[in-house]
């Protein structure tokens, strides 16, 4: 039968799914991630820094092995996510003094990357370093070493693990603009220094009200002309409900266009929905009103439009 991950498969990609530990006991849910749709999966919280490091030093990575664990028993690849993001921190991190900033991230990297050596195929070691306009975000991170925490932390990373692609990932930077443009200037000047970059994710947290990322594939394919893989890595076509049939055929474009965009881009390896389903979906609890962002419907069935779109574009 065919799958989304056979159709990408059959051109050197994956199509995977994100999940989290809470829907790994919902068997009829588990039957679909597991089931033969999807050959990759990536973590929605489970290997954030709150989760892994809630206290300095004391290291619990529990769940994010629950997740390795159900990814290996079904031939899933394992995207890793994140090492460094200004958000999920424990309280710890934000408290520190900044001279301790740098040894904290160094050896928090160092240790959930050797931890995870060999389990994933690759890492998002630096999530969202940029602001809409371009500027660099405010963290810990940057406030205490500048832009250059993201070059020691990919540093880091490639130390502790030579074999996995190190990333780095962000939203808004679909298609072409400021936020793009500064993720495009930083990952040159991060290959000038000799810094280990090997991918950029684009996370693709679509919504049908704000209209379609400008030139998708030329912008993918200018990341990739610099030598980079380059993957969509967390998509969803958010709607403000309630849903009806011409939401749901402008979200099915957006799916189609997203997937062909990447099938256009040789050094595009693969596309990850986050999550598959309405019922797990991030999206109601984090953008108020808005929802049916995602393939499956909240009772687990296929919506035809938004799923064929997606075959379609494969
Ligand atoms: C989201 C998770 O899906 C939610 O469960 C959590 O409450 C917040 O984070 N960009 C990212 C992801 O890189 O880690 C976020 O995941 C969604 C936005």
């Amino acid at each position: 039968t065919q799958t989304l991950n056979g159709l990408a498969a059959a051109h050197g990609r994956y199509f995977g799914s994100a999940t989290d530990n809470g829907e790994l006991s919902d068997t009829a849910y588990t039957a679909i991630l597991g089931g033969g749709e999807f050959g990759q999966t990536t973590p929605g919280n489970s290997m954030k820094w709150d989760t892994i490091e809630p206290t300095q030093g004391t290291f619990n990575y529990t769940k994010g092995d629950a997740i390795v664990t159900f990814a290996q028993q079904h031939n899933l690849k394992v995207r890793g996510h994140t090492l460094v993001w200004h958000s999920q921190l424990p309280g710890w991190v934000s408290s520190l003094p900044a001279a301790q900033l740098q040894a904290a991230m160094e050896n928090h990297i160092t240790q959930e990357a050797t931890h995870y050596k060999g389990k994933v195929f690759a890492w998002d070691v630096v999530n969202e370093p940029f602001n809409d306009d371009g500027t660099f975000r405010t963290s810990p991170f940057y406030n205490a070493m500048g832009s250059a925490y993201i070059a020691d932390a990919l540093r880091t990373a490639r130390a502790a693990d030579p074999d996995a692609k190190l990333y780095i990932n962000d939203y808004n930077t679909d298609g072409m603009g400021a936020k793009s443009d500064a993720m495009y200037n930083l990952v040159k000047s991060l290959q000038s220094q000799g810094v280990p970059i090997d991918g950029v994710g684009f996370q693709g947290h679509l919504a049908i009200q704000y209209g379609f990322p400008s030139q998708m594939q030329q912008n993918l394919q200018r990341f990739a002309d610099l030598g980079l893989d380059v993957a969509i890595t967390e998509l969803d076509v958010r709607m403000v409900l309630p849903r009806d049939a011409t939401k749901d055929a402008t979200q099915a474009t957006y799916y189609n266009n997203v997937v062909k965009a990447c099938a256009a881009v040789t050094r595009c390896v693969g596309i990850t929905i986050w999550d598959y389903t309405d019922k797990y979906s991030w999206v109601p609890n984090t953008f108020s009103g808005q929802g049916a962002a995602l393939p499956w419907d909240e009772n687990l069935a296929k919506k035809p439009t938004a799923y064929n779109a997606i075959v379609t574009g494969l």
